[in-house]
This record gives C-alpha cells, sequence and structure tokens, in this order.
C-alpha cells in the first residue's frame, strides 16, 4: 500500500504532534473547569473515579483516535467513511464524524464564553484591581463582569476572533510556535500559585480534599435547602467524571482524531498518548492543588460552580508581592491554553469543509465561526437575562444544557463508537499494522477497547438514568 498523507499537511515532527495535542487537551477543562466539578462533587472520590476513567477509558480511546485518523488521513468524516469501506463495513460510521462536528460546535460556543472571562480578567489584573482583594471585592468583581451581556458579548466576539484566525491561517504557521513557549509557562505558574497555596496554612486541608476519597460524598448528592443539608443517592458523578475524562483529552469528537491524521507515520502511538494523557492529568491536578487551599483559607465554597477559578485565582495574585504581574500573566496564559484548545474544536468541520465543498479554510473558518458565535450569545445570556428559572430547562440553563448534552453525553457515546469501531469492525491486521505495536501492550489495548471502555461507558450511561 503506498503510503497516504493528508491534503491539509503534515506536522514537522512527533515533537510537535506532541505539543499540539496537549494543546488540545490542556485548556479550560483542567484549569477552569476540573477544580469546579471536583469541587461540586465532593473531591476525592470523585477525583479517584475520574483518574480511574483517564487510565482505563481515555487512554486506549486515544490511542485508537490517533490510529484511526493516521490511517484514514481525512477529517474525521470521511476518515470513518473511507475506513469503513476499507473494512467492508457500512459507511453509516461516518455519523460518528458528524456528531463530532456538532460537538465541536457547541463546546466551543460556551467555552469561548468563558474564554471571553479569561480575557477579561488580563485587563483587569494588569490594571491593578486585584491588589489587595478580598473575598466580597472579588465576588463583585466577578459578579459585574457576568452580569453584564454587551460586555460578554465584546470578549466572546474577540475570542471568536482570534481562533479563526489561527484556524484560517492553518494550524502549522501560528500555533506550533505558541504552543512551544506557552504551555511550560503556564505550567511553571500553575507551580507558583501551589506555592502561594502552600503558604496559606489551609495545604493540608485542599490536598485531602482533592485525594482523600470519601465515596459517600460521591454517590450522596447533598444540597443546602434552607440551611438543611438534603441529600440523596446519585450516580450522576460518575458520569461527570467519566465525561470529564473523556472532554479534557479532547475525545469523542474528532479533534484528536483528525490531529492524528497530520502526524508522521514513523511515530509511536502509544508513546505519544500516555504522554499527552501524563501531562493534561498533571495539569489539572496542580491547578486542583493551587486553588483548594485558596478556597479553605477564605471560607469560599469549593462546591461555588464556574465561577470558581475566577473568584479564588484573584485573591491569591492579590496579597502575593509581583502579584500584579504574575496574575496578569497567568490570565494570559489561560487564555493560549484555551486558544490552543478551541482551534482543535473546529478543525475537523474546517478540514471537511476544505474536502468536500472546496472551500479555502478562510471561508470554511469564517462560516463555522459565524455559526458558534450566534450560538454563544446563549450562554453569555444564561448568566444574566435568562438566569431565571423560566428560561431553565430540568434546572439547567442554555449553558448547563450545552455543557451537560455535549461532554457527558455526546463525547462518551462518540468514544464509545470509536472504540467499538477500532476494537471490533477494524481487523486486528490493520490496527496492529498501524500502532506497529507488538506484544503484551497490543494485547493490553484490545483488551481496553474491545470489552472494558465500551462496558464501562455503557454501564455508565445505564448508571445514570436509573436502569442500574
Ligand atoms: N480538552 C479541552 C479542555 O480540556 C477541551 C476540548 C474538548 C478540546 C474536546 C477539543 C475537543 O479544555
Amino acid at each position: 500500500m503506498t503510503e497516504k498523507t493528508s491534503i491539509h499537511g503534515q506536522w514537522s515532527s512527533r515533537l510537535i504532534f506532541i505539543l499540539a495535542a496537549t494543546g488540545s487537551a490542556v485548556g479550560l477543562g483542567n484549569i477552569w473547569k476540573f477544580p469546579y466539578i471536583a469541587g461540586e462533587n465532593g473531591g476525592g472520590a470523585f477525583v479517584a473515579i475520574y483518574l480511574i476513567c483517564i487510565a482505563a477509558i481515555g487512554v486506549p480511546i486515544m490511542m485508537a483516535e490517533v490510529m484511526l485518523g493516521r490511517r484514514g488521513r481525512q477529517s474525521p468524516i470521511n476518515t470513518m467513511r473511507s475506513l469503513a469501506k476499507e473494512e467492508n463495513a457500512n459507511a453509516v460510521w461516518s455519523l460518528v464524524g458528524w456528531s463530532g462536528v456538532l460537538a465541536g460546535f457547541f463546546i466551543l460556543s460556551y467555552y469561548s464564553v468563558i474564554a471571553g472571562w479569561a480575557l477579561a480578567y488580563v485587563i483587569r489584573s494588569a490594571g491593578g484591581v486585584f491588589n489587595g482583594i478580598d473575598t466580597v471585592g472579588v465576588q463583585a468583581v466577578f459578579n459585574d463582569l457576568v452580569g453584564d451581556p454587551e460586555r460578554l458579548l465584546a470578549w466572546h466576539t474577540l475570542f471568536m476572533l482570534m481562533s479563526m484566525a489561527v484556524v484560517a491561517r492553518g494550524v502549522r504557521a501560528g500555533l506550533e510556535k505558541a504552543v512551544t513557549y506557552l504551555m511550560p509557562a503556564l505550567f511553571v505558574l500553575l507551580i507558583v500559585l501551589v506555592g502561594y497555596a502552600m503558604n496559606t496554612g489551609y495545604f493540608a486541608q485542599g490536598l485531602e480534599f482533592l485525594f482523600q476519597p470519601d465515596f459517600n460524598r460521591v454517590f450522596y448528592h447533598c444540597e443546602s435547602v434552607a440551611g438543611i443539608a438534603q441529600c440523596e443517592l446519585s450516580g450522576s458523578p460518575v458520569l461527570v467524571a467519566l465525561g470529564h475524562a473523556v472532554f479534557t483529552l479532547s475525545l469523542g469528537m474528532g479533534a484528536i482524531m483528525v490531529y492524528g491524521s497530520y502526524m508522521p507515520k514513523k511515530t509511536s502511538i502509544a508513546r505519544s498518548v500516555v504522554l499527552i494523557a501524563f501531562l493534561d492529568t498533571l495539569v489539572a491536578l496542580v491547578a486542583g492543588m493551587a486553588i483548594f487551599p485558596i478556597v479553605f483559607a477564605n471560607g469560599l465554597e469549593p462546591g461555588a460552580g464556574p465561577g470558581l477559578i475566577f473568584q479564588t485565582l484573584p485573591i491569591a495574585f492579590g496579597a502575593m508581592p509581583a502579584g500584579q504581574f504574575f496574575g496578569t500573566l497567568f490570565f494570559v496564559l489561560l487564555v493560549f491554553a484555551a486558544w490552543s484548545s478551541a482551534i482543535s474544536l473546529i478543525e475537523p468541520a474546517v478540514a471537511w469543509l476544505v474536502e468536500n465543498r472546496g472551500m479555502s479554510r478562510i471561508r470554511a473558518a469564517a462560516w463555522i465561526g459565524l455559526t458558534t458565535w450566534v450560538l454563544g450569545l446563549g450562554s453569555i445570556f444564561s448568566f444574566n437575562l435568562w438566569s431565571g428559572d423560566e428560561y431553565k430547562l430540568f434546572e439547567m440553563t442554555f449553558f448547563d444544557l450545552l455543557d451537560y448534552l455535549a461532554a457527558n453525553i455526546m463525547l462518551p457515546a462518540g468514544g464509545l463508537l470509536i472504540a467499538l469501531f477500532a476494537g471490533w469492525v477494524m481487523s486486528s491486521q490493520s490496527s496492529r499494522a498501524e500502532f506497529a505495536m507488538g506484544g503484551v501492550a497490543y494485547q493490553l489495548w484490545r483488551v481496553l477497547i474491545r470489552f472494558i471502555s465500551p462496558l464501562a461507558v455503557v454501564l455508565v450511561f445505564l448508571n445514570a438514568v436509573g436502569i442500574i
């Protein structure tokens, strides 16, 4: 067989692939979402379940996605179609690609709104707004921002334009370089924040919250109603943990598949994937270690929701020497982390428009950007005009609903189908040849992808809807 390459280009080296995929994986999911959902779901036990999901479900599915992408060398929709043909399976498998494109739209639409908060915080931090700020002050800054739809709209628009600009130019031109320097810088800054957290006097309490599993807290979901704790048995935190493991590794929607399609042939998929998953997990845990001590030191609520990092970290920056500088830098880097994830959310759709509609990358990016921007209005209003109960469905705002649907349903379902395709539809000759991996490692992957990952996803789904 002659070696296929993608019409969209190829990463210049293995290292660049790893950086790009890590750039996609490490994003708001790690620094903004992980701490707040860990807080909402009781901490340690949730974190333990999340780690198990990363290892047993995330890593094998990520290997499968990269492998399928590199074998197909096209947009996920066309890759799934052509691989299905190659294996004499039904072309309906291309629906995996379609659902991925839709999930990408959904996610980017609210992702961009939250990235907009980070942009707004760059300006506030640089202007010294956080110097010496206390809990009440920081909550006022946050509420002022999210309560103002016009301001949110301006930041959302800016972030969408930034993302479209990079996608339009092609991934190689801008982002490869940016990612090389910015990711390590972000990590160093997170370590600085952990250093601050160590001195709050609440470090041990933060670690205990994150790493000491108390399974009662996960299975009994408690809410305080008029000051009285009301608890009910619920398996939904497990679904949230699974959904987040898939979300944080950018799986189930074609982002990693399309990045795999630009991967050089002679690169070990297994080793690259393990490294990416390790780095992604490390960033999330370090972010948690920075945030929870600050939460406890300031009497804040771990379950404060999506505003958590925006209401905790400014207190740390406000109190530390040169905090104005470090704070500004931190939010700049957070924007970059979100940026390198955002482009991977639209790359599958852009690649398809270029392949099937003959569009230029610029036009494709513009169309997708516009559609996503409009959808983002719903998430903006969720924090102000539409925050009332009359606008909620299943007690969720538009933003909550979109996040729940995409991250907890569509991505795990996409991951499940990818696992079934790679494990059952594709012949073992094909997958073994693509991995260029033999022996125990291959067997282990095959058992995980055929049995463990699909079974786990199905069980979690059935449990979440209350069937088991
Ligand atoms: N992994 C990204 C994050 O953690 C989000 C993402 C999901 C990116 C799916 C691409 C695809 O922020």
